[in-house]
């Protein structure tokens, strides 16, 4: 007999697999939750009560592994973004390798590894390496998902799971087992699964400071964001100074930490965790506690701030919800506690920016005390005044004082690389729009001028690739943001801009 279930049980159901494994679904998935909860209570035979009590509980661990299986996305495949594979080759690994000298000791992590694609693929990239045998590495690989694991320990795979694998490295590692291929021990030796949660604590997978190298790509997406908060900031207390991280290509740490350094090699974005003397106040190493997060000076420099990273985080948007809000109507005390109590008011300044008065608005922000010039907003505002007015020296260096607070600041790294465009330096224009382009994939400025960069460099398709997505994008961009980044153009204007440069590529708007 099937069970009646109702909304509110699948809410419930929802929400216990949200604390449980920290998966998140939208309501567009409340039919697909429905379906497997309504599975799940005619294969245990239980009512809905009980079930979902003893998830939410966490009593019925086994199950929690069925709904692992059940719930997660296990797709993957050997050599997934293959860049990031010659970044770990050719930058982490000789990196680490150069620091672990004393040790000669090496250790990964592939955090949600489903099926092991990529933690041999991770085995692969070591074997090759000139590491000397004497060496210890190893990779830990783990996911929630059981039956994934097993299927990882088998190593045995569909040739459809070597789509980006080079026939050479097929040849060298693989061998046909029936119409599969199975993996080389040399390659899996290794390799360790484990099953683990990474929504739950767990001391022994996040020692301190101990991972070298961590990939945990294509699952944050799936997490909620307070979960998602959670893994980084064990991934970033267990990883040594130095080490490094590799999220999936969709995925940012933008909001989620300021611990790390960008980097951009390969034509990649990946992370590096920045050493100790960098953390101001950081006292992951030496408190590793689930409370703990990164604290600074700069936070007792503002009064009430209610944290430096949300502080960072919400500086932009902040500045984006003043720009929408009328004057009048604009009380910072509301906007964040960073505002308490409020000693600069960037309503005037905005007002000014809105009516196109630049030098003005200018005039404004220069005149706030001393103490203004570490505040994110602020500096943020200030370069984009500085940028309108042709300042681009000056306002680089604001740029770069912003960006030494917050790395992955997007708004920043794109002013960046309209400065380094007037200083001739095309490249590392192009290079900042990137970062801003991956760190905030529907800011659209970056887009179009990562797209008039290469049409002024003759390079049609990549201008057409970029003006494309730029011109999506427009359609969709936040009015706060263009009034911002727009150059005091609006949303038509960039949009008729961005139309005629495609036709001038040959392309179709
Ligand atoms: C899309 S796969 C990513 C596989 C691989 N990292 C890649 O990028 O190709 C996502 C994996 O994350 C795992 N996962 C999701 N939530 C998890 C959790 N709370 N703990 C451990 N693994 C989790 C899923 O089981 C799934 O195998």
């Amino acid at each position: 007999m099937t069970v009646v279930i109702g909304t509110d049980d699948v809410a419930r159901f929802r929400a216990a697999v949200g604390r449980r494994l920290g998966l998140h679904f939208d309501d567009g998935k409340l039919v697909f939750l429905a379906d497997t909860l309504r599975q799940r209570l005619d294969a245990t035979g239980r009512g809905c009560e009980a079930y979902v009590g003893s998830i939410e509980a966490g009593l019925a661990t086994d199950e929690i592994g069925i709904l692992a299986r059940d719930l997660t996305v296990s797709e993957t495949y050997f050599f997934r973004n293959i860049e990031q594979f010659r970044a770990t080759a050719e930058v982490a690994l000789p990196e680490r390798i150069a620091a672990r000298q004393g040790q000669k000791r090496l250790r990964l992590l592939s955090a949600g590894c489903a099926s092991g694609d990529e933690a041999y693929s991770l085995g692969i990239v070591v074997t090759e390496s000139a590491i000397d045998a004497s060496w210890d590495v190893s990779i830990r690989a783990v996911d929630v998902n059981p039956s994934m694991l097993e299927k990882a320990v088998r190593a045995q795979y569909s040739t459809w799971a070597l789509r980006e694998t080079s026939a050479e490295v097929q040849r060298r590692w693989f061998r046909p087992e029936g119409r599969d291929v199975l993996l080389a021990e040399e390659a899996r030796m290794r390799v360790r699964f484990e099953e683990r949660n990474l929504a739950q604590d767990d001391p022994e997978l996040w020692p301190p400071e101990s991972y070298d190298i961590v990939f945990c790509r294509n699952v944050l997406m799936y997490l909620l964001p307070e979960t998602a908060q959670r893994v980084i900031e064990r991934i970033t207390r267990s990883l040594v100074p130095g080490g490094f991280l590799f999220l999936g290509h969709a995925e940012t740490l933008r909001g989620l930490s300021q611990s790390f350094h960008l980097r951009h090699t390969h034509g990649t974005f990946y992370y590096q965790r920045k050493e100790r003397a960098e953390l101001p106040g950081c006292t992951y190493a030496q408190a590793p506690s689930e409370s703990t997060s990164e604290t600074s000076p700069l936070v007792a420099a503002v009064d009430g701030a209610d944290g430096w990273i949300d502080a960072i985080r919400r500086a932009s948007e902040r500045i984006e919800s003043l720009a929408r809000t009328p004057i009048g109507a604009q009380v910072r005390r509301e906007v964040s506690p960073i505002d308490q109590p409020p000693r600069w008011d960037l309503g005037k300044a905005l007002e000014l920016l809105k009516n196109e008065r630049f030098a003005a608005a200018l005039d404004v922000v220069q005149a706030f005390p001393a103490e203004a010039a570490i505040d994110p907003e602020v500096l943020l505002l200030r370069a984009v005044l500085l940028t309108h007015g042709g300042s681009f020296a000056v306002a680089e260096d604001t740029c770069r004082r912003l960006l030494a607070i917050d790395e992955l600041n997007a708004g920043a790294h794109y002013l960046m690389a309209l400065c380094r465009e007037a200083e001739g330096d095309r490249e590392g224009a192009a290079e900042h729009d990137q970062a801003a382009a991956y760190l905030d994939p529907a800011f659209a400025m970056p887009r179009l001028h990562l797209g008039l960069l290469a049409r002024r460099h003759g390079d049609r398709k990549t201008a057409l690739q970029e003006l494309d997505q730029a011109l999506l994008l427009l359609q969709r961009e936040d009015a706060p943001r263009l009034l911002l980044f727009g150059g005091g153009f609006g949303r038509e204007t960039l949009i008729d801009l961005c139309r005629a440069e495609i036709v001038a590529c040959g392309g179709q708007p």
